[in-house]
């Protein structure tokens, strides 16, 4: 951790959604550090059905802007991560690859042999197998991909860089910009990482514990 880094707490505390960046360019130290803290990110079965796309081109992220409502910061922005799911990779290769990288990782033929039969059995279900979640698509990506961009985000954020997590744009329209399959990939979100510019969103707050946190059963607020 370097001398200067946020600590998380600090993170989840002082971050807020950026309204504007000032457009200055991004090392790519760091664009390396926010990019693997999103590929660290847990995955059901290591599938990491993650996609990441980075856009730091001026010409590109102008294009961006008109996909997601002209949003200014996406054109502001020194990066904006265009994070997507690709369903169906683990069946188009991505399952041995990870399980040949467990196995130079130490795991044994038995283990990856286990992992191959408990992912096929699962994703290759119907709605209402395994935990309920089969192949409900859509909820499977996103339930990945916003867990890698929220590592990414909190990743940049502690590097002392400012964020904007975005899903206003048309997804068939981000899908042209740069040319992703119109099959089993989905657009889950949008990052923008950069330096904020002019003055920070206020805290809105947030409900109470007791709104949104139960405890036992629904409706049971839990506060402590
Ligand atoms: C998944 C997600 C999508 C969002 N999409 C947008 C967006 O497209 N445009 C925008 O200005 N803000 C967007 N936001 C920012 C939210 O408005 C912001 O997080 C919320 O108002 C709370 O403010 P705070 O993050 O500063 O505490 C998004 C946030 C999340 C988590």
């Amino acid at each position: 951790m370097a001398a200067n880094e946020k600590s998380l707490s600090e993170v989840i505390r002082t971050r807020r959604a950026t309204p504007d960046f000032d457009g200055s360019p991004i090392p790519d130290s760091v664009l390396k550090q926010i990019l693997d803290a999103g590929r660290e990110a847990p995955s059901g079965y290591n599938l990491q059905p993650w996609r990441f796309i980075v856009a730091r081109d001026p010409a590109l992220l102008k294009a961006l802007r008109g996909a997601a409502f002209g949003q200014q910061k996406v054109e502001t922005a020194s990066v904006v991560i265009t994070a997507c799911a690709a369903l169906k990779a683990w069946q188009q290769g991505d399952l041995e690859k990870m399980l040949a990288i467990a196995k130079e990782h130490g795991f044994t033929d038995e283990q990856d042999e286990s992992t191959r039969k408990a992912v096929t059995s699962a994703l290759s279900g119907e709605p209402g197998d395994i935990c309920g979640w089969g192949p409900d698509w859509a909820v499977w990506g996103n339930r990945h991909i916003m867990i890698a961009v929220t590592h990414m985000m909190l990743m940049a954020e502690a590097l002392g860089y400012d964020t904007a997590p975005m899903e206003g744009f048309v997804e068939s329209q981000v899908k042209q910009v740069f040319s992703i399959p119109q099959q089993d990939v989905r657009v889950v979100a949008m990052l923008g990482v950069g330096r904020l510019k002019g003055p920070d969103k206020k805290y809105a707050g947030r409900f109470p514990m007791e709104h949104t946190v139960f405890e036992g059963a629904w409706g049971k607020g839990l506060k402590l």
